[in-house]
């Protein structure tokens, strides 16, 4: 069993997770627009990462027998004044989900919800590293590289 108010934001999380996931498909959009192909590739790559986040607790409230309602998701723009606007954005998504684990994670602690806890920890750990993914593309872009010419750096971002 997990606790009430873990499940609670557990189910939140999913949309949070599938709320990113459009997030950052419609930063792909943004970049396909301008045949920046290479920048388009990573962002979708990011979106699905993100869906997957979403299936990763949902598996783990199915695991756990939780009977949910699968929750609302926002839209999200396809269009941004600048790459960096668009980056800008993504770290900033990624810094409100830090924020939302770290809640998970208390009220995992405070409810002693091991179970969940443990299970908290791999987002907790990703985090850092998408946290890091965003600042990196924001010095990138800050290094004053041509957009095009910075696709050849993408891969070596996330490795
Ligand atoms: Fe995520
Ligand atoms: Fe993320």
């Amino acid at each position: 069993m997990i606790s009430e108010p873990v499940t609670k934001l557990l189910v939140a999380q999913v949309a949070h997770e599938l709320g990113a996931h459009q997030t950052y498909m419609g930063i792909s959009l943004h970049f396909e627009r301008q045949s920046l192909k290479g920048w388009a590739r990573f962002f979708h790559g990011q979106s699905v990462e993100e869906a997957g986040h979403a299936a990763k607790i949902i598996e783990f409230l199915l695991d756990n027998d939780v009977t949910f309602t699968l929750p609302q998701v926002g839209g999200a723009p396809t269009a941004y004044a600048s790459a960096r606007e668009a980056v800008e954005t993504a770290l900033g998504s990624e810094i409100r989900v830090t924020g939302q684990f770290d809640a998970l994670a208390t009220a995992a602690r405070d409810a002693g919800d091991h179970r969940s806890l443990q299970f908290l920890q791999w987002f907790i750990e990703e985090q850092v590293e998408e946290e890091r993914t965003m600042r990196a593309l924001l010095d990138l872009i800050d290094s004053g590289i041509n957009l095009f010419q910075a696709e050849s750096h993408l891969e070596g971002i996330t490795g």
